[in-house]
């Protein structure tokens, strides 16, 4: 690492163009956590127990005190929060996680939240939580928050294995419902997210941070071939989410189904999202059920 880039962490060693794309993923992070809150707040009427109702209240607590870090990194790094870089799909999704909570779906409440949705912070919170990352101070915030999304995810996996052992057909219908609506969102998150930016006038060209001899920088220095971006940072959680189906217990060949029908949402010419190597990764082909 370069003495240049081995000691970042204060606001001046960001260059604007970083702190411009940083500002871009901590906004959006920020409007998931605000999500957070108010689908936890909506599942505590949900749950039967008290028990339950007061963990559901302590995770909205929790998603609140992220709102706040994530407040306070963007302070430190000299941006607030950009309500012009928040992605337009957080509504839909929101407005699914709504729906299923209508209509007393708390398996598909709790598949959105709990899994897609915490995927998704997982993976971006722990990929920019790397030690690897030059930007230690967004590396420590990222850690921080990523060990409560982890317990979220566990919370989530345990009361979807719950309702599984009641009802394990009715659970993998929500699924199949909720993953045909959210998914397609948080794909074209990552589809759009460098037209998005480009629109801002942000170049998400450039990289976010890139590797070079097997470290990882911010940017100040010529492009490498291999480097991070916005949306490897998204695969990272679309990957995370396909594991998290099969370590819950879903049937291998839903899983394997769903997998596959994400291939259709990559748009040809488009940046690989990987999906092809996830597939192949997981011998796709999926086992025909006879009866
Ligand atoms: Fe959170
Ligand atoms: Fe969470």
């Amino acid at each position: 690492m370069s003495s240049e880039t081995s000691i970042l962490g204060s606001t001046s060693q960001r260059s604007d163009h970083y702190r411009k794309l940083l500002s871009f993923v901590v906004s959006n992070a920020w409007m998931g956590e605000n999500m957070a809150v108010e689908n936890y707040s909506e599942m505590v009427p949900m749950f039967s127990s008290v028990d339950e109702k007061i963990e559901a209240v302590q995770q909205a607590k929790d998603e609140g005190k992220h709102i706040l870090v994530l407040e306070k990194l963007g302070k430190r790094a000299g941006f607030g929060i950009d309500q012009n870089l928040i992605e337009e799909e957080w509504k839909g999704i929101r407005a699914t996680f709504h729906e299923a909570a209508k209509k007393s779906d708390l398996a598909g409440c709790l598949i959105i939240q709990d899994l897609m949705v915490e995927a998704l912070a997982v993976g971006m919170y722990k990929t920019f939580a790397s030690p690897l990352n030059a930007d230690r101070e967004a590396a420590k915030v990222a850690g921080q928050l990523l060990d409560d999304e982890l317990r979220h995810l566990d919370i989530g996996v345990r009361r979807i294995n719950a309702l599984m052992d009641k009802d394990s057909d009715a659970v993998h219908d929500s699924l199949v419902w909720a993953h045909s609506r959210v998914m397609p969102a948080l794909f074209a998150m990552v589809h759009n997210a460098c037209d998005f930016l480009c629109a801002k006038h942000v170049y998400c060209e450039s990289e976010l941070a890139y590797v070079e001899g097997g470290e990882l920088h911010l940017d100040g220095a010529p492009k490498s071939d291999i480097f991070i971006n916005l949306e490897s940072l998204k695969l990272a959680a679309l990957e995370h989410y396909v594991t998290m189906l099969d370590t819950t217990g879903f049937e291998t060949r839903v899983v394997n189904q769903l997998v596959s029908s994400m291939a259709a949402y990559e748009i040809p010419g488009r940046v690989d999202l990987g999906i092809k190597e996830v597939l192949a990764g997981r011998n796709a082909p999926a086992e025909t059920k006879c009866c």
